[in-house]
């Protein structure tokens, strides 16, 4: 049995007091439960008021949405693995599209924020997926597999470190449309495999999940397929009242 990872990405939403406001009302509701692993990542401000709030519950764990690969020093504005750390987060997104696509994000940059996670004691999900041209012009698998590869080249005994894929194809992403559980099942079997190339059978352990205009409609189709092992949610996730109920699902 699969023990899912529903992750909410809250992207440039909820600050300290919004973010109070919402764990308060979410773990109020949300008791303790052992079959899956809820994921909050938040804006780097709110970090340490949401594992505050999360306090010792493991079921329940704060990340961040970002950081930066130097572990300190002039780099005006950034995060490193370390911080966040401090701050209370024991995950990092990596490589979200819109960091790709907004930021101009490449996949060496990607590789170096793994790589810095991994050492900062950080465990990172891996964000990959294709725009809709890419998947128009048949490029859909070598995309992902370059991303994945790239992404994870230079994080070090990588057979070891703690880290999950999140395969969210950026057609999907806050766009209403969703893929198919058969397209996203498909995605998946190819990124399980490319990971099987890389790390042998501990790819089994690697979770994949899904995103893209998940919500409390879709979710559990999503999760009812076997290659699919959680939701990373963006819009959906923004809400307690919302969020509780794909948190539920
Ligand atoms: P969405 O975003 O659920 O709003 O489509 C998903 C994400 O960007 O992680």
């Amino acid at each position: 049995m699969k023990r899912p990872v529903l992750a909410a990405n809250w992207k440039m939403n909820n600050g300290p007091t919004a973010a109070k406001k919402f764990m308060d009302a979410f773990l109020a509701t949300y008791g303790r439960r052992d079959d899956r692993t809820v994921i909050v990542f938040a804006p780097s401000v709110s970090v340490s008021i949401v594992a505050a709030s999360i306090g010792n519950r493991s079921d329940v764990i704060a990340g961040v949405q970002n950081i930066y690969w130097a572990e300190k020093g002039a780099f005006t504005g950034e995060t490193s693995a370390a911080m966040a750390r401090d701050a209370g987060a024991r995950v990092t997104l990596v490589g979200h599209s819109e960091r790709r696509h907004v930021f101009g994000e490449t996949d060496e940059q990607c590789a170096k924020k793994c790589a810095a996670a991994a050492r900062g004691g950080l465990s990172f999900m891996l964000c990959i997926g294709e725009t809709i041209e890419q998947r128009e012009a048949g490029e859909t698998e070598r995309l992902v597999k370059r991303q994945l590869r790239e992404g994870l080249t230079q994080t070090e005994n990588l057979i070891s470190v703690d880290f999950s894929i999140a395969y969210e194809p950026v057609w999907a992403i806050g766009t209403g449309l969703t893929a198919s559980a058969a397209d996203a099942s498909a995605i998946h079997t190819v990124i399980r495999s490319e990971l099987r190339d890389m790390i042998g059978t501990r790819a089994n352990e690697i979770p994949i999940l899904y995103g893209g205009s998940v919500n409390s409609t879709n979710a559990a189709s999503l999760l009812r397929a076997p290659e699919i092992d959680g939701l990373l949610v963006g819009g959906a996730s923004v809400e307690a009242s919302s969020w509780l109920s794909i948190a539920q699902t």
